[in-house]
């Protein structure tokens, strides 16, 4: 999601006149798009915008902007510009579209903080040329064939440790005949259909849900077609068929289960147990015999006794996913979980990653060398 949000900032302000650059000494914007789904991401990109402010660069001036989830985190953005008072431009996750307008009063010296709470909606519909009063934007990019469209934006299943329903706001699906033409302007290679859970995707105009959707756009194409992220509680069975049935479809799937541990999931209020999840994917692999499964798992998350990992950890040998992303559960303020008693010793949260990912590096390996 940042990467494409990245590129699409880099194709306004590209139409807008500027050439993108990823030499950070010689630019004379500096773009910072945050995360702030993990404090670690959260420190990382505030020490580089530390290190950026507090550069000379021989008197040459230089704009700095902060965009993305981090800005729209409550009081954060007023908190950043006192900060550092020569950041010249903050943008929230809902308007990133008036980064040129941004940009241009920089010049002028005008700063820019504007984090609006809902997204304004999309009705203009898709030209050839890059818009730039939203941020739909098809983005080629040279050298790589790798495309991504955003079906849907927010989200609302406010699992109780996630920040994002809370600076992505509510869930909205983009209207089928606009994801339609932006896909028809890729002609090869995989297209990345987009979501914080495609899986809850509903057309506004014609209620077509998501496996609709992928059939639709499968119909006439060359190009191959994934997607980001599913949710488990709501990958369905007809899914799974369409995944296994449809040639036009990936068969690497991303599937974050977050824990093993039923008690834990409940606490996350993901809405499926262990054994749920054990039958959703037995029920893909039955059906799709090369289906290669990747998925997110969070460690320490509050309460987590060794018994609830050690059935996080009987998750991962039973089901040897091709990979994982495994993070230590990470506190985020204005979330249920970072009020939740029995929090794990950052120590303990330590250990259990660095134990689970050794994990699967090993099964990994062995799939690689069978
Ligand atoms: N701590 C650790 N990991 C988290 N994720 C989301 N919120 C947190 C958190 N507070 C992980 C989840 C999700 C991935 C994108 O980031 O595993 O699937
Ligand atoms: Fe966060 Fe859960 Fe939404 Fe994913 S589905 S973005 S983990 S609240």
């Amino acid at each position: 999601m940042n990467v494409h949000e990245s590129d699409k900032i880099a194709a306004l302000l590209t139409s807008h006149g500027l050439t993108r650059t990823d030499d950070h000494e010689t630019a004379d914007i500096l773009i910072f798009n945050t995360c702030t789904v993990r404090n670690t991401a959260e420190e990382k990109i505030i020490s580089h915008i530390g290190l950026a402010h507090s550069q000379k660069r021989g008197g040459r001036r230089v704009t700095i902007a902060v965009v993305g989830c981090l800005s729209q985190r409550e009081g954060v953005a007023t908190s950043l510009m006192k900060k550092f008072p020569r950041l010249d431009i903050i943008l929230g996750t809902h308007n990133i579209g008036r980064i040129a307008t941004a940009v241009d009063n920089a010049t002028a010296g005008k700063k820019t903080l504007d984090i609006i709470t809902e997204r304004e909606d999309f009705t203009v519909p898709v030209t050839d040329t890059v818009r730039t009063d939203n941020t739909d934007l098809v983005t080629h990019k040279p050298g790589t064939d790798t495309h991504f469209i955003n079906i849907t934006y927010g989200c609302e299943n406010y699992c109780t440790y996630c920040i994002v329903p809370y600076v992505r706001g509510k869930l909205i699906s983009r209207p089928m005949s606009e994801i339609e033409s932006e896909f028809a302007e890729y002609k090869t290679g995989t297209v990345y259909l987009l979501g914080q859970n495609v899986n809850s995707y509903k057309c506004p105009e014609t209620n077509t849900d998501f496996v609709g959707l992928l059939r639709h756009l499968s119909r006439d194409t060359n190009v191959m077609l994934n997607f980001l992220s599913s949710h488990p509680r709501d990958f369905t069975n007809e899914l799974a068929a369409e995944i296994a049935s449809n040639p036009r479809i990936d068969k690497n799937i991303h599937l974050p289960i977050q824990s093993g541990s039923t008690r834990i999931l409940k606490l996350m209020n993901r809405g499926y147990t262990a054994d749920d999840f054990r039958a959703k994917i037995a029920n893909l692999r039955a059906l799709c015999v090369d289906v290669k499964l990747t998925t997110d798992i969070i460690c320490g998350f509050p309460s987590e006794t060794d018994d609830d990992f050690a059935e996080t950890m009987q998750l991962v040998r039973d089901i040897k996913f091709n990979a994982a992303f495994i993070f230590p559960y990470s506190r985020r303020s204005g979330t249920p979980a970072d009020k939740m008693p029995d929090q794990i010793p950052q120590k303990i949260k330590k250990e259990r990653t660095t134990k689970l990912i050794e994990l699967q590096r090993q099964i990994a390996n062995a799939k690689i060398q069978p």
